[in-house]
């Protein structure tokens, strides 16, 4: 991936952090997935009073792409840390249910997620490093119902 990619896409979920709602973790993440269309997708995490309802930023910006009718993905960018943090200390690396939905759109041979504090500091994994051996839409290809 081409550097000035890369520095977007940490620049725009870094910004987009400021509209994270987090008052019970006090944890703002934001992210930045970047369609195969060239389209960035901004999201951040939305918690909730009852807990369960809550959405980390990652798949807040599938549920954004996905419903503008944009499904093939070639990277995401998370940053994330406390809100005390202007740059955060460490990386945030998804959860493994964002690394599932993740499983579902995106390529897991190509499919990159960058975790970054900042323009200078990330680190770049493939969705198949997070996720191994994981199960996506090619297992149920065979179902003759589907
Ligand atoms: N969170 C994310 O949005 N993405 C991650 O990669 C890790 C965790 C959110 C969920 C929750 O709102 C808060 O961070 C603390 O777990």
């Amino acid at each position: 991936m081409e550097e000035k990619m890369i520095r977007e896409l940490i620049e725009t979920a870094a910004a987009q952090r400021q509209y994270s709602y987090a008052p019970y973790s006090r944890y703002r993440v934001g992210a930045a997935l970047l369609a195969n269309n060239g389209t960035v997708f901004p999201g951040c995490n939305i918690e909730n009073a009852a807990y369960t309802p809550s959405i980390c930023a990652e798949r807040t910006a599938f549920t954004r792409a996905v419903s503008e009718g944009v499904s093939g993905f070639d990277a995401i960018c998370i940053v994330g840390g406390f809100e005390e943090e202007k740059v955060p200390s460490g990386y945030s690396v998804p959860c493994g249910v964002c690394r599932q939905v993740m499983m579902e759109f995106c390529d897991p041979q190509t499919f990159r997620i960058i975790v970054a504090t900042d323009a200078e500091h990330y680190d770049i994994y493939l969705l198949k490093d997070l996720l191994p051996q994981g199960f996506g839409p090619g297992n149920l290809k065979m179902n003759p119902h589907v």
